[in-house]
């Protein structure tokens, strides 16, 4: 720690900030008056045993800086607050916590695979998956956005990516919702191997078939820059990271967006008028205004001066996605939902575009899209009903529930 340490009189560690939503006062005091603060992590609810407290970074420019600059702020000793023993920091991450060569080999290998071609010929499986949700809820009267519509569509979408056959399917989400609901703890971190194991097997038995399955998988286990494949292990931790990455995320901005468009009534009316024209800048905004992942953690791989403060080698810190995407000086009236946005820079939801940037970002805005276009069609009328129940998080932007009537009665 440092002498000159700037803390706020509050820490973004503390879950009661989170509670209604992200703490949106705590994070604007910050922006405008601690660009660069210390913030400690007694005992919590999320985090028993304590911390050893972390930096936050929270103007647009310092996140998207810090993003780019891996040889300062790296990912290699993990992305989320808690530290973590290595080996979880590898199994629970994968490429997303290495750096370096490691990170260009594997990166270059899985974006040889998991290109713009191949993601836009999966729009018609995205579409019938859709197809498959809103038929669940569509002669219902009321039903819970969360529960009934979304639950299962994003992750049906990996399945799809990866080849998962359909009768592991169910067994596979399951676990992979117990992963991200511990959140780093020894619980979730069994399941994450149990999942890698699975997919080492899928890998495995992908590697001895025919090779005329043309599956993401296949092609990945298949896949070689300058000599160097991957392994099946690797390929597994790579399956179990898009399980983790790609589901709550998506569904959260589609569940999200839908409770936001609930707050900004003209928005969807507009959208809904003319929907492919402005699909792209609807799903940017939404994406912008919801930020599903609201930090990542970076390490300092040696002294930095910032801010007339020195982050000592080691230290943890935190880049705040949602704070970035409130930043006034690049989004004018920031809490507003706005279609008509236009902005010169980025918003940071999908990272602040350094190495590590969401490698499923295209993924993602196709199944927002698809999504809401199925649900419009289908249910033109569909409507919030209810007060949300948030997910307790100050990682994950997430709802439990939202209820909605289908605007059929
Ligand atoms: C709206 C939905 C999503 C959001 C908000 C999101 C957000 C992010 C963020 C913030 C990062 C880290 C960026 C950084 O450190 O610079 C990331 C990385 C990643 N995301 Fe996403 N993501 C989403 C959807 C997806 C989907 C659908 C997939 C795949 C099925 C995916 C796969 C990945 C992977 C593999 C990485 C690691 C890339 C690397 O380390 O090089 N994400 N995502």
């Amino acid at each position: 720690m440092n002498s000159t340490l700037q803390t706020p009189g509050f820490t973004l560690a503390d879950p009661s900030l989170w509670t209604n939503g992200p703490a949106e006062d705590e994070l604007r005091i910050l922006r405008e008056n601690h660009p660069l603060s210390w913030h400690e992590e007694p005992s919590s609810e999320w985090f028993p045993e304590g911390g050893r407290g972390f930096w936050s970074l929270v103007r647009h420019e310092d996140v998207s800086a810090a993003s780019k600059d891996q040889d300062t702020y790296s990912s290699g000793q993990g992305t989320e607050l808690i530290d973590m023993p290595a080996e979880m920091v590898r199994t629970y991450g994968g490429m997303l916590n290495m750096t370096g060569e490691d990170h260009a080999k594997h990166r270059a290998i899985v974006s040889r695979v998991f290109t713009p071609r191949t993601l836009a010929q999966l729009a018609p499986q995205i579409l019938e998956h859709a197809r498959t949700c809103i038929a669940r809820i569509k002669d219902r009267e009321d039903f819970d956005f969360m529960e009934d519509l979304v639950a299962d569509f994003p992750a049906q979408i990996v399945c799809d990516l990866m080849g998962v056959p359909a009768e592991d399917r169910p067994e596979l989400i399951r676990l992979t919702g117990i992963a991200l609901a511990g959140n780093g703890t020894a619980e979730s971190y069994k399941t994450m191997t149990q999942i890698v194991e699975y997919a080492k097997g899928l890998a495995a038995r992908v590697e001895v078939a025919a090779s005329d399955d043309a599956s993401l998988l296949r092609k990945l286990v298949d896949a070689e820059v300058n000599g160097e494949r991957l392994s099946n292990e690797e390929v597994g931790i790579f399956l179990a990271l898009l399980l983790t990455a790609g589901i709550e995320t998506t569904a959260t901005s589609i569940g999200q967006g839908f409770y936001a468009m609930s707050q900004y009534p003209e928005q969807r009316k507009a959208w809904q008028e003319d929907y492919d024209a402005l699909a792209p800048r609807a799903v940017e905004e939404i994406v912008r205004w919801v930020t599903p992942v609201m930090h990542f953690r970076r390490t300092a791989t040696r002294d930095i001066e910032l801010y007339g403060q020195t982050i000592r080698k080691g230290d943890k810190v935190l880049l705040w996605y949602t704070s970035g995407n409130r930043d006034e000086s690049v989004f004018p009236e920031a809490e507003k939902l706005d279609f008509s946005r236009e902005s010169e820079v980025p918003h940071v939801a999908f990272g602040g575009g350094g190495p590590h940037f969401c490698l499923g970002a295209q993924l993602a805005r196709l199944e927002i899209s698809i999504f809401f276009k199925e649900l419009f069609q289908t249910l033109p009328n569909v409507a919030v009903n209810g007060e949300p129940v948030r997910l307790h998080s100050n990682f994950v932007n997430g709802l439990a529930h939202l209820p909605c009537t289908t605007g059929r009665a």
